[in-house]
């Protein structure tokens, strides 16, 4: 699907959950993150606009396949499931599933959340990753619409464990030291997942955006916005 033309820019449009922080989040009303920095730096290279808006996980995903959405940009784990029906870019984060709870909540491991009340964000890894050790149908996992949502519930003691990124839960935590939000410390506790940027099947972006990537990781750009999000 093209998208309008901006001057002589081609603008792309592209769906996010921007509660997902570091990679997106809102902030004075924009979208804003790791994953922001990153895709505008590889679509500037590219030679193309992006117009990042908050539709939120699963519009995102149907979007893309509707054709409404020429990208999603959202963290979003490359899995062989989604590889059927997205094309992706090569990989631009590694990412490990991770588990967050209360302090004094005693979980050391991937099977300690045995018995727990679980929250996951619906229709992520961190869900699949849940329901490898507690079953698909099982009643005590309960799905959000936003990392957001699921985070809330752990804070509110709706449940007592998230399954979600690494990265992510680790700045949740920093983001809310009064919470004592805690994650586990085995971080081989599920599969390491790596985050590309979401085409639909057959887009020719995505060659380009492949490219534009090669070019960012060489040039130091990469580095930068690295360095900016993580190392700051
Ligand atoms: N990496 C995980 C997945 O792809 C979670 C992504 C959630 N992203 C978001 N912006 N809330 O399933």
């Amino acid at each position: 699907k093209d998208g309008q033309k901006s001057g002589d820019k081609k603008v792309l449009n592209v769906g996010t959950e921007a509660t997902f922080i570091p990679f997106e989040f809102m902030e004075k009303g924009e979208v804003t993150g790791f994953d922001v920095d990153l895709l505008n730096a590889v679509a500037e290279e590219a030679g193309y606009e992006v117009k990042i808006e908050n539709t939120g996980w699963d519009a995102m995903l149907a979007g893309l396949q509707g054709g409404q959405i020429d990208i999603g940009m959202a963290g979003i784990t490359m899995t062989d499931e989604r590889k059927k029906t997205y094309d992706f870019s090569k990989p631009y984060f590694e990412s490990i599933g991770m588990i967050a709870f209360k302090e004094g909540a005693d979980i050391k491991s991937a099977e300690d959340i045995k018995g727990k009340k679980i929250g996951v964000q619906n229709g992520t890894t961190g869900q699949f990753n849940a329901e490898e050790v507690v079953g698909e149908n099982s009643p005590d996992i309960s799905k959000y619409e936003s990392a957001a949502l699921m985070f809330q519930a752990l804070q509110s003691d709706n449940v007592d464990v998230v399954v979600t990124d690494k990265a992510v839960a680790e700045a949740y935590k920093k983001k809310y030291p009064d919470s004592n939000i805690q994650t586990i410390t085995d971080d081989k506790a599920f599969a390491i997942e790596h985050y590309g940027i979401a085409f639909q099947k057959g887009s020719e972006l995505k060659a380009e955006f492949d490219q534009a990537l090669d070019t960012i990781l060489d040039n130091g750009k990469y580095a930068e916005i690295y360095k900016k999000w993580f190392d700051g």
